[in-house]
């Protein structure tokens, strides 16, 4: 008997770290068939083998680089685009919807957003950058509208995982850990967070509903403060967070962004400058703006996804911790 032929999701940047989570939620579904595009350089990660061991077929390509006329090539059967690049290579997405709207088959595009809600111009403290801030993918979004792609953008809120502090390690500490610590002066402000491991059965449902055709959607498990996230986490892990934060003034955090802008807007390749000025632009968006809520993705046109899927049950804050620290 003839198998029915799924419809083709090509995934760019499937394996990076958020990849796997969407392939994991696709598969999950029994709906697709998953494609990844791969860069040459990165045919060997091993993320690449866990990928081909899950049965996603690799493509090997670059949406940065190749032509144009590749990039039709590699879209030739491709019913769903979901782009989950490096927050570095947002604008380089063009070439790769150009080529979709030239073959006129792809039946709908999801262009790398994932992120928190925003308000225009608030991401771009740093004028001259082009990196992962909302204004450039903003751009995206204006691209793909003019293209006439049909097309979801798609925003998670802040991942659960950003929200609850790390414990500090004995043998040193990475930045990112430190940062996890950081408490700002509006600690009472709602964040809309959602598991990682979430966020791809939630695509997994947009990407199959008519209703989410050219809207944006924005998913979400819970809205909560920092200071609730510290109290979870204590009662979780039994570790006093309260001990061991630090508290950053709205001065110093505008400070080392312009700092860390300063650094980057003369070497682009100090890629530890461009992490901090991204993360500290976030946090002033998310814990001093307060953009980051489900009340303020519905002013800016999104559909609120715990209401068009009301079954899909995401993992709250504290069950997420559980998890997160049994690992640390
Ligand atoms: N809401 C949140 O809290 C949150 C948190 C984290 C991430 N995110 C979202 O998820 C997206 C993906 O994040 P991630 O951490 O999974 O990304 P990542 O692992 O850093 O990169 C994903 C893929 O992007 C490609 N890539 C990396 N550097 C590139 C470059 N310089 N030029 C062109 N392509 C490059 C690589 O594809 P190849 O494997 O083909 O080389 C890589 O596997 C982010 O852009 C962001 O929107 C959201």
């Amino acid at each position: 008997m003839a198998h029915e032929q799924k419809p083709v999701v090509l995934l760019v940047g499937a394996a990076g770290r958020f990849g796997l989570q969407i392939v994991e939620a696709l598969q999950a579904t029994n709906a697709f068939d998953i494609v990844a595009l791969v860069r040459p350089e990165s045919l060997s990660k091993t993320s690449v083998t866990v990928l081909r061991e899950k049965g996603v077929k690799i493509r090997p390509g670059d949406f940065s680089k190749d032509t144009i006329s590749q990039l039709e090539d590699y879209l030739a059967d491709v019913d769903f685009l979901i782009s989950l690049i490096n927050f570095t290579a947002i604008l380089e997405q063009k070439n790769m919807f150009l080529a979709a709207k030239n073959i006129r088959r792809v039946r709908r595009v999801i262009p790398c957003d994932f992120g928190t809600a925003c308000v225009p111009n608030r991401r771009k403290l740093y004028d001259e950058g082009d990196c992962g801030c909302y204004t450039v993918k903003l751009q995206i979004r204006t691209y793909v509208w003019d293209l006439g792609l049909p097309h979801t953008f798609i925003d998670i809120g802040w991942f659960i995982e950003f929200i609850l502090p790390q414990i500090p390690k004995s043998e040193g500490d990475e930045w990112f850990s430190q940062f996890s610590r950081q408490t700002y002066d509006s600690e009472n402000v709602k964040v809309a967070v959602t598991a990682s491991t979430d966020a791809g059965e939630f695509v997994a449902k947009i990407i199959q509903d008519d209703r989410t055709i050219n809207k944006y959607v924005f998913c979400w498990s819970e809205e909560i403060t920092q200071g609730d996230a510290y109290k979870i986490a204590k009662s979780v892990s039994g570790y006093d967070f309260d001990a061991v934060k630090v508290h950053v003034s709205d001065e110093d955090v505008h400070r080392r962004i312009t700092e860390a802008a300063a650094i980057v807007q003369k070497d682009p390749s100090q890629w530890f400058e461009v992490v901090k000025m991204t993360s500290y632009e976030y946090a002033y968006s998310i814990y001093i703006c307060g953009d980051n809520t489900v009340e303020n993705a519905k002013r800016q046109g999104g559909l609120d996804a715990r209401t068009l899927y009301p079954d899909l049950v995401p993992k709250t804050v504290e069950q997420v911790a559980k998890v997160f620290y049994a690992q640390t």
